[in-house]
């Protein structure tokens, strides 16, 4: 019996798509001490060798713009068709009921990702509005936490039991 989700063919390449929110743009300078020294485009290019290795597709994206968060959550099964996400929604993370609803309106499996501990960090980081509609989280580990989120994504995607 398949333990694949039930519109995953075993056949198919799986794809993740990847979203990055404000300000993650600055990566490299932001508030090093936080954040680290590693851009964006630094964590997307160790994304897409890991994808290589695990076999999978990745599409890496980032926007300042909640919109265009949504945008690109809700045509993520139509347009894309991916199989899960990754998101690190940056401030929107502890403010976004949109993004929350857009997550379980596509039904895609989705990590949380943050490059710092938010938990360790200001009150109102502690809370977050995305993390209920996803299946897991990785926080603090720099960029580093971005694939450790895609190990546990393809992870689950591969090994998430049949629905229905
Ligand atoms: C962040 C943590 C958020 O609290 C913050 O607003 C960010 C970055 C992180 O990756 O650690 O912009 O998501």
């Amino acid at each position: 019996m398949s333990r694949r989700p039930g519109n995953v063919s075993p056949l198919r390449t799986l794809r993740i798509l990847c979203l990055s929110g404000p300000n993650l743009q600055l990566l490299g300078t932001r508030e090093p001490a936080v954040y680290g020294r590693e851009t964006l485009a630094d964590i997307h290019e160790r994304l897409h060798g890991r994808a290589e290795e695990l076999r999978v597709t990745i599409e890496a994206r980032q926007t300042n713009h909640e919109g265009m968060l949504l945008d690109w959550i809700g045509e993520s099964i139509s347009v894309g068709r991916f199989d899960g996400l990754l998101i690190n929604p940056g401030a929107y993370t502890h403010t976004s009921v949109a993004i929350y609803d857009a997550i379980k309106a596509v039904g895609l499996p989705c990590v949380e990702v943050h490059l710092s501990n938010p938990d360790a960090r200001e009150a109102f980081r502690r809370h977050s509005y995305v993390a209920p509609a996803c299946v897991g989280r990785i926080a603090g580990f720099g960029g580093t936490s971005y694939l450790l989120a895609l190990e546990g994504i393809v992870a689950h995607v591969r090994n998430a039991p049949r629905s229905g």
